[in-house]
């Protein structure tokens, strides 16, 4: 059984599912719209506990999952989306111990994703451009996931350039959420290995199609794709099962692609036909067959 204690972030849940965030704090007492409770009474509970404010006001108290800490987490820069989050590890192929350059840090959502999918044996260099972003970061990342002595922050603008680490080892995987990762992809070109992955996160059509010119352009990308994931709840209540009124329409695009030796991958530039590649794209397709 694993028991509250002082000092940890937990959510108070009510009956319709929204969450309220708190610090347990040894003699502090919480209150939501006139209905209280003493962290004294929080501190000790399971995990899950249903506890009694005030007024009879009863809430569900849970330690947040990483989806539900990083919506509730004080934010400096906007967060990705739980529904990103979980996609990005994938697609960037983002494995235990690898070496990964992420910029910009944000609030830290991302960078807590990164974390977890590289494991202890990983790494993780983030660049952020704000002092204020990259503190608020910190203290997100450190209150959820304690200590994380395989995350190196730095403050430096992606766009000047990715320094390499002392041993001089390119980077496994490159991950990007800022707003012009155009910028980026020529100093991506030196700092991935060979066959390494890059994966960038953008909200709007004009940024995806200069990412994606920058990454044809550049000559040593290969396998270059671009999606967006779209996730629709649903209510299920009785008879009644439908999907939600409400969703996440839209939130960005990712694009993904390949880092390879230079001129064997056919580049798509702006005015040009699809020719080869065309022809390489529907042949993947009929491999998933
Ligand atoms: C959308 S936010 C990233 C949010 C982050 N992925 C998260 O989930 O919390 C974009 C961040 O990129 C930072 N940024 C913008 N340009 C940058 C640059 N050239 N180098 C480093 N960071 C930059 C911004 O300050 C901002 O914090």
């Amino acid at each position: 059984m694993s028991y509250f204690q002082s000092g940890e972030r937990i959510h108070l849940v009510d009956k319709k599912g929204r969450q309220y965030a708190l610090t347990l704090k040894t003699g502090d007492l919480y209150q939501l719209s006139g209905h209280k409770i003493a962290h004294d009474d929080l501190i000790g509970k399971p995990d899950g506990s249903l506890v009694t404010l005030s007024g009879n006001k009863t809430m569900l108290a849970l330690r947040p999952t990483f989806g539900d800490y990083v919506l509730k987490m004080p934010r400096g820069a906007q967060v990705l989306y739980p529904k990103d989050l979980a996609l990005i590890p994938m697609w960037a192929d983002v494995y235990p111990g690898a070496r990964v350059f992420e910029a910009g840090t944000g609030s830290g959502a991302l960078t807590m994703a990164l974390l977890r999918a590289v494991g202890p044996r990983g790494l993780v260099v983030t660049y952020e451009a704000r002092e204020d972003f990259a503190r608020t970061a910190m203290t997100n990342i450190e209150r959820y996931m304690g200590p994380v002595p395989n995350l190196i922050p730095l403050r430096r603008n992606a766009y000047e350039g990715i320094s390499l680490l002392d041993d001089g080892l390119p980077f496994d995987r490159l991950v990007l959420d800022l707003p012009e990762p155009w910028q980026v992809v020529p100093h991506a070109a030196q700092a991935l290995r060979s066959g390494g992955m890059y994966l960038s996160f953008v909200p709007t059509v004009p940024q995806v199609v200069q990412t994606v010119e920058a990454l044809h352009r550049a000559t040593v990308f290969g396998m270059v794709e671009t999606f967006e994931t779209l996730l629709r709840t649903w209510s299920i209540q009785g008879r009644s099962v439908r999907p939600d009124h409400r969703m996440v329409a839209h939130s960005g695009f990712i694009t993904v692609a390949r880092k390879i030796e230079s001129g064997l991958w056919p580049a798509v530039l702006p005015g040009e036909s699809l020719g080869e590649a065309a022809d390489i794209h529907e042949v993947r397709e009929d491999d998933e067959r």
